[in-house]
């Protein structure tokens, strides 16, 4: 049986693999929309979300799957004491397949241990969210029409944003590919990405503190939150939330098929005027989600 718990569980042909299916159910919805009769998909989120939760349970209706969960630890036993391992194995019993988002890194990884069902990691802390990678390379598939030979800018929240970390993961499995990492000092990302990801294979990258300077060589400026609910103090929240503001102002010397991605929910990076330039992505990133995760639930299930 097989979780998703890191991007590195899945081969780059499975990626590929997945990516064409999403394609293929992006055509022909009609043909995939029993695949899953029967299936009962369960969403254990300890943790808010809006676009994970939904589009995965948007997933396995349109698959003709039947969806159950929590959306938040309070109205779970976790609110009682009840450990993950404890929950999980009983959820297992209920359900074909779980998604789970945790506050804590690493509960999607025990909780597989315990499960008798696949486990997709649908957000642990501030480390991992896989699912949300499988939609961003959906979506740098579909509007760049490659997944090589990339210059990718990746703002905000280095440190703490998930998504950025599993994205890195992904990506250095493609040829050329370089990053611009552009964050406040504080919000860098992590000596262990840089170390053991970066370096480790040889993936060029800079460090930058502004957008301006260095948004012509981008082909994809990928944005993110400051992730508030990670931070020790509001104090420290206050002076870096500002730190990275995209504006109209600031493409105007991006290039003209450079694109904008931005995992969502957006507070205030992105000003809502980018929305109407045609290089922002991030709507029909969200919009791809649901796909990816319909190919995901596919193959974790086995179902042809
Ligand atoms: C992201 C997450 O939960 O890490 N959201 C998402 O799943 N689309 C990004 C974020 O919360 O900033």
């Amino acid at each position: 049986m097989k979780h998703l718990i890191d991007i590195s569980d899945l081969s780059t042909t499975e990626i590929d693999e997945l990516i064409e299916v999403a394609n293929d159910i992006i055509e022909n919805p009609v043909k995939y929309q029993e695949k899953c009769k029967y299936k009962k998909l369960a969403t254990l989120f300890f943790e808010p979300s809006t676009r994970t939760r939904l589009s995965f349970e948007a997933a396995m209706i349109e698959l003709g799957g039947n969806v159950l969960g929590f959306s938040e630890a309070a109205s779970s036993s976790a609110a009682k004491g009840e450990s993950i391992s404890d929950t999980v194995r009983v959820v297992s019993y209920y359900s074909d397949i779980i998604a789970m988002r945790h506050f804590k890194e690493g509960a999607p990884m025990a909780a597989s241990l315990k499960s008798d069902v696949p486990i997709i990691n649908a957000g642990d802390g501030g480390h991992n969210h896989p699912t949300q990678t499988l939609t961003d390379l959906l979506t740098i598939k579909r509007e760049k029409g490659r997944l090589q030979d990339l210059t990718i800018g990746l703002c905000g929240d280095l440190k703490f944003g998930r998504t950025v970390h599993s994205l890195i993961n992904a990506m250095i499995r493609y040829e050329n590919i370089k990053f611009v990492l552009i964050s406040p000092p504080e919000l860098k990302l992590p000596d262990y990405i840089k170390n053991d990801v970066l370096d480790k294979n040889n993936i060029p990258y800079e460090e930058y503190a502004d957008i301006e300077e260095v948004v012509p060589k981008l082909d994809i400026l990928y944005m993110t939150r400051v992730q508030k609910e990670r931070f020790f103090n509001e104090s420290d929240y206050e002076r870096l939330k500002d730190s990275c503001i995209l504006t109209s102002d600031k493409l105007k010397t991006a290039k003209k098929d450079m694109i904008i991605l931005h995992p969502l929910p957006r507070v205030n990076e992105i000003t809502t005027a980018v929305d109407d330039d045609k290089r922002a992505c991030y709507f029909n990133q969200a919009r791809y989600g649901k796909y990816i995760r319909m190919a995901l639930i596919l193959k974790l299930l086995e179902v042809n």
